[in-house]
């Protein structure tokens, strides 16, 4: 098989990137080590930016999302007990969308269809040869044979565990790692949220968020150790751990209910430095993770398919190879910005340590956000996404 991009991974990176390519004329094919059910069964993002929404337009598939998605003008912190709210219209005029990455996936997903073009699906044993030539070359099973691909570019998007970045000679690649000692468990279930916006809260207890997906599915997480078993989890512990971490009113308010999904994911902050190995590129979780509590982790992805894409589609339009050259440096000025801010968020609001010190600092910055029009003009920048 010969194509222009092999494209390694069909999460939103992926499957967004091939979108955007297909728009542009550059075939491309996908190689998904999972089934596509396994991979809308991932419930994990929640928070779509501005340019992200953007960018499911450019590709064609923003329609539901405008549809159904809740348009959010401000976020509410929750700080032993007293709420506090930050609007994002007012402070810089922006918004954000709320939309669970398993539909926004979906919808990608439908849109290559409709375009028809290639995505396989159980591909196993991927590996990635001759990346620094200008011929590479992906070899890997499926359908029960071996079989390959050759083509002009690798984009590496299959995530944090994918075999891109591990396919890098060690000597050519940096990683920047922090590793917190800490995870979210979280659930989904079928019940009306607490709130018309998100709640994140800082509680002694520990931190937990209030989130949804509708007017009637909400997505709860508590802030739990990693060696935390999921089975020792039943529903009714879980809500018994959220309410006292709430305020009053949300506590009147919360209406409980069997889970539909229950995960647990660790906090991690990670970043692999360059973003591009001759012929391949990262993207996504590939190249680099936030801990969740900044919602950053899939509009990143999003915005590096966005400079990929455009690289890309300049090196076949015009065969200029700035794009291309400069992919890493930009799409990393954004990424450290992305990890500031995610890495601050999640020592702000989450219970690290028993020292009293700790303790008293997150006080102070949170007070100081609050009562500070400029700090909080700097969250809301941040959290609604700062331009390209
Ligand atoms: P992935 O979604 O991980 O996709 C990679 C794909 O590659 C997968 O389908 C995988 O099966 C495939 N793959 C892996 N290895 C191989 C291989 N060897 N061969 C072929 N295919 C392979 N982000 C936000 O922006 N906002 C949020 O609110 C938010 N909340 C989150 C909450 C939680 C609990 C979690 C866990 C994450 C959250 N994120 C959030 C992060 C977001 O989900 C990820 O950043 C996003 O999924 C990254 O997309 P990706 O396509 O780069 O990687
Ligand atoms: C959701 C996840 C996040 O990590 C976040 O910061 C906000 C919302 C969510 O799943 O809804």
């Amino acid at each position: 098989m010969r194509t222009q991009v092999a494209i390694i991974g069909a999460g939103p990176a992926g499957l967004l990137l091939g979108q955007l390519l297909h728009k542009h004329g550059i075939d491309n094919v996908i190689l998904e080590r999972q089934t596509g059910d396994y991979v809308l069964s991932r419930v994990r993002a929640g928070v779509i930016e501005q340019v992200t929404q953007d960018l499911l337009d450019e590709a064609g598939v923003g329609a539901r999302m405008h549809r159904d998605g809740l348009v959010h003008e401000g976020v509410q912190i929750c700080v032993d007990g007293e709420r506090h709210r930050i609007s994002f219209k007012d402070l810089v005029g922006k918004t954000v969308m709320v939309y669970g990455q398993t539909e926004l996936t979906k919808d990608l997903m439908d849109g290559r269809a409709a375009a028809g073009a290639p995505t396989i699906y159980s591909a196993h044993d991927v590996a990635l040869h001759d990346i620094f030539s200008e011929r590479p070359r992906i070899t890997f099973r499926a359908d029960g044979r071996a079989q390959d691909i050759s083509c002009d570019f690798v984009a590496g998007c299959d995530g944090f565990h994918g075999v891109s970045r591990k396919s890098v000679p060690a000597g050519a690649i940096t990683t920047n790692e922090r590793v917190y000692p800490l995870g979210w468990l979280g659930i989904l279930s079928e019940t009306p949220p607490v709130s018309d916006e998100l709640i994140y809260v800082r509680h002694p207890q520990g931190f937990a968020l209030c989130s949804m997906r509708s007017p009637t599915r909400s997505r709860y997480y508590l802030q739990c150790s990693l060696a935390e078993d999921i089975e020792s989890w039943p529903d009714e512990r879980f809500w018994e751990e959220l309410k006292p971490r709430l305020d009053e009113e949300a506590r009147e308010r919360l209406v409980t209910g069997p889970s539909i999904e229950k995960s647990i994911a660790p906090l991690r902050s990670f970043v692999a430095e360059p973003m591009r190995f001759g012929a391949l590129f990262l993207a996504g979780d590939a190249a680099h993770i936030v801990p969740p509590t900044g919602a950053k982790g899939l509009n990143l992805a999003a915005s590096d398919v966005q400079y990929l894409s455009r690289a890309l589609a300049e090196y076949y339009a015009e065969k200029s190879r700035a794009g291309l050259e400069h992919y890493s440096e930009r799409a990393l000025a954004r990424v450290w910005k992305a990890e500031r801010f995610s890495w601050w968020m999640t020592m702000l609001m989450h219970r690290l340590s028993d020292n009293s010190f700790d303790h008293k600092i997150q006080l102070a910055e949170l007070d100081y956000l609050f009562r500070s029009q400029a700090a909080a003009t700097a969250f809301a920048e941040n959290y609604v996404g700062l331009p390209y």
